[in-house]
């Protein structure tokens, strides 16, 4: 499947570094709206929850025809060994409960396991059908080339790294190097963790009113207007119905440039 410009994001459902149950049923029926009102990509990692993230995730899938979902899991930086790749895919199909997780990802670089080692894993996932494509999160352009070399039959098929209009230091090198390459980049904390939201920015506020969107809408739709995808995590019902009005319009050049030329 082509890789949708929007997804969800899922950091905290079922808890962050440590699992969590108190928000267990929330979540799954949050995830479950989301795909009911058409969300196609999803966001999740082994280490979130401590595993119980993918577990939600996998309850919120269940019984949907799983090739209308992609689905984005990360191997944590402590596992990046041969063997304990494997492994840690094997874990996270079975919390998801899936034949297959469409895009798997290098977490964190570590430069204490080689490089090499980790992404022929990766490719044997490919090989085993455990996964269809995979990538790397937050990794800087040499890191890109380095696991790109190591790769005999697949390609990076991602970078998912943090961007959005208050951090920009992507654009620097990062961006460019995907866009040559034809790596996608996925966007991470498209709204700074809401940050972005709670000042009541002049600008965001002015194009809010202009297109008669909320700043919400505004800050992601910079973000996919520039090709990236972004995965927006969202608490309610209200917020996700208000992130998918991110699709089927555009900003205008010019105030894509004013956007561009402002601080946040
Ligand atoms: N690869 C990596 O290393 C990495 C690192 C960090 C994050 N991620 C992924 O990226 C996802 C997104 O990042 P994030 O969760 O850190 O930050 P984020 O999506 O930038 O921000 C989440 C915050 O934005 C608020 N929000 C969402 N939609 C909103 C809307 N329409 N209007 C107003 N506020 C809204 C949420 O509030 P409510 O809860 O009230 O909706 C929440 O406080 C994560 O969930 C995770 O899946 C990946």
């Amino acid at each position: 499947m082509h890789l949708p410009l929007l997804g969800m994001g899922t950091w905290g459902m079922g808890g962050k570094y440590e699992r969590d149950e108190n928000n267990v049923t929330e979540s799954i029926e949050l995830l479950s709206y989301g795909f009911d009102m058409g969300f196609r990509l999803v966001d999740v990692a082994e280490i979130y929850g401590e595993g119980l993230t993918e577990t939600i995730l996998g309850k919120a899938m269940k019984g949907r025809k799983r090739e209308d979902i992609f689905v984005i899991s990360k191997v944590w930086k402590e596992h990046l060994r041969y063997d304990e790749v494997l492994r840690a895919a094997e874990g996270s199909l079975k919390r998801l409960n899936t034949p297959y997780i469409d895009l798997y990802l290098v977490h964190w670089p570590n430069p204490e396991i080689p490089l090499k080692e980790t992404m022929s894993a990766m490719e044997t996932l490919i090989e085993k059908g455990f996964v269809k494509e995979i990538g790397v999160s937050n990794f800087t352009v040499p890191l890109m080339e380095e696991a790109s070399s190591y790769l005999s039959h697949a390609k990076l098929f991602a970078n998912e790294i943090e961007y959005n209009l208050a951090v920009r230091d992507a654009e620097r090198e990062v961006i460019l190097f995907c866009k040559k390459q034809g790596i996608n980049v996925i966007a991470y904390r498209p709204l700074a963790k809401g940050s972005l939201l709670s000042g009541q920015n002049a600008i965001l506020q002015s194009l809010s009113s202009k297109y008669k969107k909320t700043p919400a809408q505004v800050a992601l739709n910079w973000i996919i207007g520039k090709g990236a995808s972004a995965i927006p995590k969202a608490g309610s019902r209200e917020h996700l119905k208000e992130n998918i009005g991110v699709l089927g319009w555009h900003l205008s050049t010019e105030d894509v440039s004013l956007l561009d030329a402002s601080r946040f």
